[in-house]
């Protein structure tokens, strides 16, 4: 069982799938403005989108905090509906000129859509199982689901001890605040950073597990990727300067390049499932 959303907070991927089902041109025209960290997760999200559901359809995405995935989205093309159940980051949305709709998915009434989208908030839900079958009810056409989200208990040693350099460089260069109260630095000031990561666990919150399980019958999942997540947690403690969003994407390839060569764990999950035509 999940908890109340406005008492959690999560960062924010990268990625590149040789099976992208779209042209990318135009996107990732619209995606490449990178100023501040921010920027850098958000364009790979919106890049993600994009791969799956062309530019000028319809979304709903669920759980858009502050609005900077929604805001790239609309960038590009597509008529998004944006809704969150946290008065605050409604607030935050609403003054990026989002029209962003107050409420607990799936206690909100909203017109069917091409496409719904859930970024880092799927495993935030209080009923998951019902968060899906409305989701189903609610999507035409392609009738997309795009979940990005991340596998907390899939780190190694290795990992969280590269996450904390990494912080540790930051703080040196000065792209990172030293902010006591926030997970990466929390990580990185712990004399063993895999336990601290581990107690830093909210054992409440839904698992990737638990949201594939989910997605039967309603759904079939026709794509699973493992991504870099771990860059999104700097996010947070970071200054807002071009100077950091460079840091910040550089760190983000870094991510990926290690994995490959076998040194580090991803933990970002994208799901993508097309509403089951079967489904009785
Ligand atoms: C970690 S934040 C992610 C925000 C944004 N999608 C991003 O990636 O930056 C999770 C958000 O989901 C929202 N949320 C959680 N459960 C929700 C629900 N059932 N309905 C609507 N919003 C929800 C929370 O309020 C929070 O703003």
């Amino acid at each position: 069982m999940a908890s109340t959303p406005s008492t959690r907070f999560c960062a924010i991927t990268f990625f590149h799938n040789p099976r992208a089902k779209f042209a990318l041109s135009r996107t990732q025209t619209s995606f490449s403005a990178i100023h501040r960290p921010i920027d850098v997760a958000t364009a790979e999200t919106a890049s993600f989108v994009a791969q799956y559901v062309p530019p000028g359809a319809s979304l709903i995405e669920i759980g858009c905090g502050a609005g900077d995935v929604t805001l790239a989205l609309q960038h590009a093309g597509y008529s998004v509906t944006a809704i969150d159940a946290d008065r605050d980051a409604v607030q935050l949305a609403r003054a990026k000129g989002i029209h962003s709709i107050l409420g607990e998915w799936p206690e909100v009434s909203v017109a069917p859509v091409d496409a719904i989208v859930f970024t880092r908030s799927l495993h935030h839900v209080r009923n998951l199982k019902r968060a899906i079958q409305a989701a189903y009810r609610i999507v035409v056409g392609p009738r997309r689901l795009l979940i990005e989200d991340f596998d907390f208990v899939s780190v190694d040693g290795e990992t969280v001890d590269w996450l904390s350099k990494k912080v540790g460089h930051g703080l040196k260069t000065n792209v990172l605040r030293t902010d006591a109260d926030q997970f990466a630095i929390r990580i990185a000031n712990a004399s063993d950073p895999l336990a601290a990561w581990f107690g830093n666990h909210d054992e409440d919150l839904h698992n990737i597990d638990q949201i594939l399980a989910a997605l039967v019958p309603e759904f079939v999942v026709n794509d699973f990727s493992i991504v870099p997540y771990l860059f999104r947690y700097l996010i947070p403690i970071m200054f807002e300067t071009q100077t950091a969003a460079t840091w910040l994407r550089q760190v983000a390839e870094e991510e990926r390049a290690k994995h490959r060569a076998g040194q580090l764990k991803l933990i970002g999950r994208r799901i993508v499932a097309t509403a089951s035509t079967t489904k009785t």
